[in-house]
């Protein structure tokens, strides 16, 4: 049987958008130190230069525009700079004086017959993790991802690999824009560094390399509770099955949640890990109510009932609120309180308090798209209206977790990074 190669990839053509270019000559990020800014013909014979010598430089895919500084390359580098579409952007460290030192180059190279791709490569500085390594390849990469997302949209026609194409919860196809990238099988640094960049797995080709997919973002239009003033008319409650009773906590449990917090496996599982003595729990502690003042943390104590009585605290639940993401749940019971059936119990207790908590209308930017089902492809600027959602980012590895999640009605939503994956939980229809 002959090896299957990349143009036997199924490919589609989707209806989307892509970004109006402007070829603004101002810098897209200055801190003083470090500037980000679209490269220029002047700049040909420092990107030849970096480009050209890979032993100091670390990047995963460099497109055919920096050539050798000869008047061919130096003509090629001017007309990929005048491609209407593709952008390239150069960061400058600003040495002493007004002189500055070309650190990376990357951008994104869009075509009609792919997703647009992003590359980067950035000097290396002695060895690739240096903080200095570090520092530039993250306010490169946040500089070029924001500015490119920023852009006003028009619609644009392409054709992707099938396989490509975003698809929401139902598995229907959204041809919602995406930013691409390869890197090669096995190239661990890049890899790290393009997940970290919020790009996810998509496939491995046949050619070996690894093909990733950043869907883009969309704004949300949707509901979740007001937690403003939430303390003065709480009211605790109790679990159906066990009796548990679950409340807001108080300074007075500090010592309660001690014992509880300073647990090895329930903590490691949680991932936080335990604090390591009283004071650590007291911060903890201070942290948890200032989070609640501030409205973005809700967090109950889980305590055992003695004869109608509050009795042992045995774990927490609560829900961060964030202004990029869907609220998330989490959980946390003390060892010995493992495997008795007390989550499946208060899990439900607590979704249903969730639920009932009065709501306010509100608009979360940075969605991940593939979290909700939506009727079309939305325009750029408008807000998707979506249901609220409850949900979970959990470890692969923690299968205690997932079947709580489960057992309280919550769907896989697929992986949220190589090692975790994403659950959710519909707000039932009022
Ligand atoms: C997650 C946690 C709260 C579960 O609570 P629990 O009271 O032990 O859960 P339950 O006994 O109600 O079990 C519910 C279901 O989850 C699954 N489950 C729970 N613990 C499990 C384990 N150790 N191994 C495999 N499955 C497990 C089972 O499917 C179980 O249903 P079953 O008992 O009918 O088989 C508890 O394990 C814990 O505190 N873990 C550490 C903290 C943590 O990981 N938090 C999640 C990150 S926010």
């Amino acid at each position: 049987m002959a090896a299957v190669t990349l143009s036997d990839l199924p490919r589609v053509r989707v209806d989307t958008t892509l970004p109006v270019v402007d070829k603004l000559t101002k810098a897209i990020y200055d801190d003083q130190k470090r500037t980000v800014r679209l490269l220029q013909p002047s700049d040909f014979v420092e990107c030849s230069a970096l480009l050209q010598d890979r032993t100091t430089s670390m990047g995963h895919f460099s497109p055919d525009i920096y050539r050798d500084d000869t008047p061919e390359g130096r003509k090629h580098f001017e007309q990929a700079l005048n491609d209407p579409d593709s952008l390239h952007y150069g960061l400058f460290v600003i040495q002493s004086g007004d002189q500055s030192l070309l650190e990376g180059v990357g951008g994104v190279v869009v075509t009609t017959s792919s997703w647009p791709s992003y590359y980067y490569t950035i000097r290396k500085i002695e060895d690739d993790d240096t903080k200095e390594f570090h520092n530039n390849w993250e306010i490169f990469f946040h500089g070029v991802y924001r500015h490119w997302w920023e852009l006003p949209r028009k619609e644009a026609k392409l054709e992707v690999f099938g396989f490509s194409v975003p698809k929401d919860p139902t598995g229907v196809l959204k041809p919602l824009e995406c930013l691409c990238t390869t890197v090669k099988q096995g190239d661990y640094q890049n890899e790290k560094r393009i997940q970290r960049s919020d790009f996810a797995k998509c496939k491995t080709l046949p050619d070996g390399d690894v093909y990733w997919r950043f869907t883009r973002p969309i704004s949300v239009s949707t509901t979740v509770p007001d937690l403003q003033n939430l303390r003065m008319s709480f009211q605790p409650f109790t679990t159906e099955k066990y009796g548990l009773i679950l409340r807001l906590l108080n300074l007075s449990d500090t010592e309660a949640l001690h014992r509880l917090w300073s647990e090895e496996q329930p903590m490691n599982d949680f991932g936080t890990g335990p604090d390591v003595n009283m004071e650590a729990t007291q911060r903890h502690m201070n942290t948890v109510l200032q989070n609640e003042s501030n409205n973005n943390r809700l967090e109950l104590g889980i305590f055992l009932e003695r004869n109608g009585e509050e009795g042992e605290l045995i774990g927490c639940i609560g829900t961060d609120l964030w202004e990029t993401d869907w609220p998330s749940i989490f959980f946390v019971l003390k060892g010995e309180h493992q495997r008795h059936k007390y989550g499946r119990d208060f899990i439900k207790a607590y979704t249903t308090f969730w639920w009932n908590l009065k709501r306010k209308e509100v608009e979360i930017p940075g969605i991940r798209a593939t979290t909700i089902d939506y009727d079309v492809a939305p325009n750029f600027k408008a807000a998707v209206k979506a249901t609220e959602l409850l949900c979970a980012v959990v470890d692969k590895n923690n299968v205690a977790s997932e079947g709580l999640l489960k057992a309280g009605g919550f769907e896989n939503n697929g992986d949220f990074t190589d090692t975790e994956t994403y659950w959710r939980l519909k707000k039932p229809d009022a």
